[in-house]
């Protein structure tokens, strides 16, 4: 057989840096966003670590070698003063990963309009400004990335935690919605949705059973750690994923691919 395909080969493992790239990090100072930070400094991106908490802030920065900011995300005052910094300390922006997100349990019927709004704030607002306010950036720059997390609440049903279900779909149908929109500005937006995460916060509120439980429910059997959403969040951020814009990637150890009926006898 005579061999048709001459096309380039790129160094594929060259495209996960990121070298001379400057990013935003939102939610910088803990889990899954002290990760990403690692992680994007690894790469190569000088990162401008965003958190509320100015310690936390202050700590990851030194930790990656990264520039501290602090404020709150979900606030559009607070928004518009640390994508201007951001502008002044960096330059331009190449990259936006936001990681903000919180879930209150509650039922369904309990739900009130303050819990309810809450969730819209802590989970989309952030997402809405940032996205926009970089994107405004990115455009005059010639282009960039933005990656959220979303989670799999949003994806399924999320019983006991129906705001947070809400706001996290409308999460992931804003990122589609803006990687259409931006696309053209080359600008790419995605997401990954987690199932549990091992994340600080999580478990502090969940015991050593419950740890159990979710690794006996997971096919890979263990339950995830920061650090497999933030190799996420680097692949969404490289150019390993350049032609990937308005997905969504599931990273729960296999759980969404379950069986979703009892087996037989
Ligand atoms: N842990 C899980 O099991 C799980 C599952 C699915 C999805 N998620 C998602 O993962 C993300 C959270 O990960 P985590 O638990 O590592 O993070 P986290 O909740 O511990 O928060 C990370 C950092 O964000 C900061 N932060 C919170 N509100 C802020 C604000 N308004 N402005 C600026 N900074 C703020 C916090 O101070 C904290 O340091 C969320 O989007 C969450 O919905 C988590």
């Amino acid at each position: 057989m005579t061999r048709t395909d001459d096309s380039e080969v790129p160094d594929f493992t060259s495209l996960l840096r990121l070298d001379g790239k400057s990013f935003v990090l939102i939610g910088a100072g803990q889990g899954i966003g002290r990760q990403a930070a690692h992680a994007l400094s690894q790469a190569g991106a000088r990162v401008l670590c965003v958190d509320l908490d100015p310690g936390l802030a202050e700590d990851v920065a030194k930790e990656v070698g990264g520039i501290p900011w602090s404020g709150d995300a979900t606030a559009r005052p607070d928004a518009e003063r640390l994508f201007a910094d951001a502008l002044s300390e960096l330059g331009r922006i190449d990259g936006l990963v936001d990681i903000i997100g919180m879930a209150r349990y509650a039922p369904f019927l309990e739900i009130d309009d303050e819990n309810w709004d809450w969730h819209h704030d802590i989970v989309v607002r952030h997402a809405y400004l940032a996205a926009q306010l970089a994107g405004r950036a990115m455009r005059e720059t010639g282009g960039g990335v933005m990656a959220f997390v979303a989670s799999v609440s949003g994806i399924t049903s999320a019983p006991m935690h129906a705001a947070y279900g809400v706001a996290k779909a409308g999460l992931m149908s804003l990122v589609r919605t803006a990687a259409v929109e931006l696309g053209p500005s080359n600008i790419r937006v995605n997401a990954v949705a987690p199932g549990m995460v091992w994340t600080p916060r999580i478990s502090q509120y969940v015991d050593e059973a419950g740890k159990q439980r979710n690794v006996e429910n997971t096919p890979i059997r263990r339950v995830a750690l920061p650090a497999d959403i933030a190799s996420v969040l680097l692949f969404l951020a490289s150019d390993l994923s350049s032609y990937v814009s308005g997905h969504t990637i599931v990273c729960d150890g296999g759980v969404a691919a379950k069986f979703p009926y009892p087996m037989p006898g």
